[in-house]
C-alpha cells in the first residue's frame, strides 16, 4: 500500500508519518518512507535514521533531470527517468538509510543559494511513486511538503490513499476541503487525522469537516511529542499512539 501524508506546514505530517512507519514495521511490515519535502530536514531525525543522500543524484542531479524535462518540451509527460518498473529491493544501497525494518529515502533537498526549483524532484517522485511495484507486506509513505503544490503536479497520482493532517487552525480546515476537491478530480481517498487536539478544539475541528467518516485518528496535543520535535529527537510511540496508528492502517487497508 502507498500513502501519502499532506497538510499544511506544521501540522504534524513528518510526525505521523514516523508513528505510522514504526507501528508498521511493528506489525511485521517492510517500511519505506519517501521525503519528498525538499525543504525541511527533520523527518529522518524522527526516524532515528540518517539523513541518505539525494536520490535525485542517481539520475545525475537536478541540473540533468531538468535539462532532460526541459527537452522533452511541451511533451513533458514523456520524460522517463526509469526503464522499468521498481522494488524496493532495487533502490541502491547508498541512496537508503535503514534501520529496524524501515528504509528511507529523501529524493532531493535544497542544500544552495539559486540551485533552481523544486521542480526537478517532484517529476523524480512522481515517476518513482509510480513506478515502484510493492509485495504485499510492503508499505511506502510518502511525506510531503507543506501546502498542494504536489498536487500540482499529480504526485499523487499512483499512491492508494491520501491522509490529510489538520491542525487546529483556520488555514488547516480550508486546505482541508481544498484536498477534498482535488482528490476527488484524481479519484484518490482521502482520509483526515486530527491532530494536536484538544477538549476546546476537537468538536469544531469534526464539525469542519464535510465527510466525518473519513477523520480515522485523531492525535491530542502532547508534551512528549513536542519536546521530541523541539529536540531532533527519534519519535518513540507510546500504546496509545500505536493503537490509533494501527487501527488506522487497517482501515485503510481494508478499504483499499
Ligand atoms: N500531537 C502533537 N503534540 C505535540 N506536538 C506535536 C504533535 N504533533 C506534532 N507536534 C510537533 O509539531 C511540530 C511540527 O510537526 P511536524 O514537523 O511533524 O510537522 P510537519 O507537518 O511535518 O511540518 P512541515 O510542514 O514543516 O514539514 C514538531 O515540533 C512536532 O514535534
Ligand atoms: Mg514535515
Amino acid at each position: 500500500m502507498k500513502l501519502m501524508i499532506c497538510g499544511k506546514g506544521g501540522s504534524g505530517k513528518s510526525t505521523i508519518a514516523a508513528l505510522l512507519a514504526k507501528t508498521s514495521v511493528e506489525t511485521g511490515n517492510s517500511v519505506l518512507v519517501v521525503d519528498t519535502d525538499e525543504s525541511n530536514f527533520g523527518l529522518h531525525r524522527q526516524l532515528g535514521l540518517e539523513l541518505p543522500p539525494d536520490f535525485i543524484n542517481y539520475f545525475g542531479g537536478k541540473n540533468v533531470v531538468l535539462e532532460k524535462i526541459m527537452a522533452a518540451a511541451p511533451d513533458y509527460e514523456s520524460v522517463s527517468f526509469f526503464d522499468k518498473d521498481w522494488q524496493i529491493a532495487d533502490i541502491p544501497s547508498e541512496y537508503y538509510s535503514e534501520k529496524n525494518g524501515i528504509k528511507l529515502i529523501a529524493i532531493g533537498k535544497i542544500h544552495d543559494v539559486g540551485e533552481g526549483c523544486a521542480c526537478t524532484m517532484g517529476v523524480l517522485a512522481k515517476e518513482f511513486i509510480g513506478k515502484l511495484k510493492l509485495n504485499s507486506d510492503e508499505l511506502v509513505l510518502v511525506d510531503t511538503e507543506a501546502g498542494i503544490e504536489h498536487f500540482g503536479r499529480a504526485v499523487e497520482q499512483d499512491v492508494d490513499a491520501i491522509l490529510m493532517v489538520i491542525d487546529p487552525s483556520y488555514e488547516s480546515m480550508k486546505l482541508a476541503e481544498k484536498v477534498l476537491e482535488l482528490s476527488s478530480t484524481l479519484e484518490k481517498p482521502v482520509y483526515y487525522i486530527l491532530n494536536k487536539v484538544d477538549e476546546n478544539n476537537e468538536q469544531f475541528m469534526r464539525e469542519s469537516i464535510s465527510n466525518q467518516e473519513m477523520i480515522i485518528a485523531t492525535i491530542p496535543t502532547k508534551a512528549s511529542l513536542s519536546v521530541t520535535g523541539l529536540k531532533g529527537d527519534e519519535i518513540t510511540a507510546d500504546g496509545c499512539e500505536i493503537e490509533s496508528m494501527n487501527g488506522l492502517l487497517m482501515e485503510i487497508s481494508d478499504n483499499s
